[in-house]
């Protein structure tokens, strides 16, 4: 099973995640960590991506497009993936059905997770994450059991780009250039809309049984 996880920044993407490929074996692939990973490590995709980034813009289709094609074609995607993040234009999309088809792969179903922006703006200040599992915390609606500390034992952090007027340029951007891919996947029969302001357990519950219903 191939799935994308859509939805605006703050909907519980990440979160998500985590959870569904525990369940059902997937790979995840999220081109935000990816990218977060290369900017910590000065690469010179970090480089290229982080002006982008702390904007709160989008990184160049071609450059995001390259790492997801060469990701999906190794091997342990296989097994199946799970899409986080990505794609996020028309222009990824389109790219992304090339390789895929080119791979003899498709997609089996897109989750749209449903939040509201006034209550995305409340989690993305809140947010804290994992330095080393990238896993995300909230300071009032999830918060670590130990404070400031991941269950791996790994120190939070706040990202760079969630200031509240990032968060406000990442949500303009997300209306403009993501959107669109709601009617995109919605055309091609395979969007499943998840409402995402439920409690984490009953968000995951919802997804997971449309999930099951579609394999
Ligand atoms: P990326 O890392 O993908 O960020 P994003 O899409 O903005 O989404 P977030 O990770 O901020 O939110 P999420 O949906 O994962 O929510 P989370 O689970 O953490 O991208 C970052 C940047 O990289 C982009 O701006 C761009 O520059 C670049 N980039 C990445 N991909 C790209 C691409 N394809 N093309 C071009 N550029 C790209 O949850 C958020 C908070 O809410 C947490 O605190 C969490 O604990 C809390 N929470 C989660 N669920 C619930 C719930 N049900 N109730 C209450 N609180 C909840
Ligand atoms: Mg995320
Ligand atoms: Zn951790």
């Amino acid at each position: 099973m191939n799935v994308i996880l859509l939805g605006p920044p703050g909907a519980g993407k990440g979160t998500q995640a985590e959870r569904i490929v525990k369940e059902y074996g997937l790979v995840h692939i999220s081109t935000g960590d990816m990218l977060r990973e290369a900017v910590k490590n000065g690469t010179e995709l970090g480089l290229k991506a982080q002006e982008y980034m702390t904007k709160g813009a989008l990184v160049p289709d071609e450059v995001v497009v390259g790492i997801v094609r060469d990701r999906i074609a190794e091997p342990d995607c296989e097994r199946g993936f799970l899409l986080d993040g990505f794609p996020r234009t028309v222009a990824q999309a389109d790219a992304l059905d090339k390789e895929l088809a080119s791979l003899g792969k498709s997609i089996d179903a897109v989750i749209n997770v449903v939040v509201p922006d006034e209550e995305l703006l409340n989690r993305l200040t809140g947010r804290r994450i994992c330095k080393s599992c990238q896993r995300p915390y909230h300071v009032i609606f999830n918060p670590p059991q130990a404070e400031g500390v991941c269950v791996c034992g790994g120190e939070l952090y706040q990202r760079a780009d969630d200031t509240i007027e990032t968060v406000r340029n990442r949500l303009d951007v997300y209306h403009s250039q993501t959107a669109p891919l709601i009617d995109y996947y919605n055309n091609k029969g395979i969007l499943i809309d998840i409402d995402g302001t439920g409690s984490v357990d009953a968000v995951f519950e919802d997804i997971s049984e449309a999930l099951k219903a579609r394999v």
